[in-house]
């Protein structure tokens, strides 16, 4: 899933880099060391926790790749943020994310995001994920990212976010007369 992104980071940088089949045991810990709140947003109130094999899953499968950010330099990097990636048969790429708390709030999911949508746009036509209604942060993120928001047809405590990751064609456009 490509090299590595660098993005500055206040007075130092940030490298977004796809994670390691070795290194699925940092994206299982990185989660276990969320808040219960942090969990509950980016589990959507399911499961909040990852197993070592269901990380391995995501690091290692076919159809989908991880991403972590690494905040400081080679060598003494911590990981701050992750974001999993899972193609469907459909042409959609479904996605999630987080940052550490301590991390929050300092532009690393916005670059998540965009490093994402990036990598995912070579296999999928439209990037989506589903969001609590009360995540105000994330559904920031999203709109500032472009995203479309509305209710998810699943359950209605959630919030459907999308974006296509190509131009459409102006002949695949729909019309729209005018009244
Ligand atoms: C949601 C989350 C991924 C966002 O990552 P982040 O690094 O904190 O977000 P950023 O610093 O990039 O900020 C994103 C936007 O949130 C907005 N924002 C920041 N604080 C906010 C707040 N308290 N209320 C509303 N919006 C806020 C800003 O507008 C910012 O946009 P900008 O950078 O264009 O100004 C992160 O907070 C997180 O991990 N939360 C818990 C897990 C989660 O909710 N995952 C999403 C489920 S898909």
């Amino acid at each position: 899933m490509g090299a590595a992104d660098h993005v500055a980071l206040g007075a130092g940088f940030l490298i977004i880099r796809p994670l390691a089949a070795e290194e699925a045991p940092l994206l299982a810990s990185h989660v276990a060391a969320l808040s219960p709140a942090s969990r509950h947003s980016r589990f959507l109130g399911g499961v909040n926790l990852i197993s070592e094999a269901e990380a391995l899953r995501l690091v290692a499968g076919r159809d989908v790749f991880a991403l972590a950010a690494i905040a400081g330099g080679p060598g003494e990097g911590v990981m701050v943020g992750e974001a999993i990636c899972a193609f469907g048969s459909d042409g959609r790429a479904e996605f999630a994310l987080s940052v550490a708390d301590a991390w929050q709030g300092r532009g690393i999911g916005r670059a998540l995001v965009a490093s994402l949508a990036r990598r995912a746009a070579p296999r999928a036509a439209l990037i989506h994920g589903e969001v609590l209604a009360g995540n105000r942060r994330m559904l920031a993120l999203a709109a500032r990212a472009g995203f479309a928001a509305g209710v998810s047809r699943s359950d209605p405590r959630l919030v459907a976010i999308s974006r296509p990751l190509r131009p459409v064609p102006a002949a695949c456009r729909p019309l729209h007369r005018a009244a």
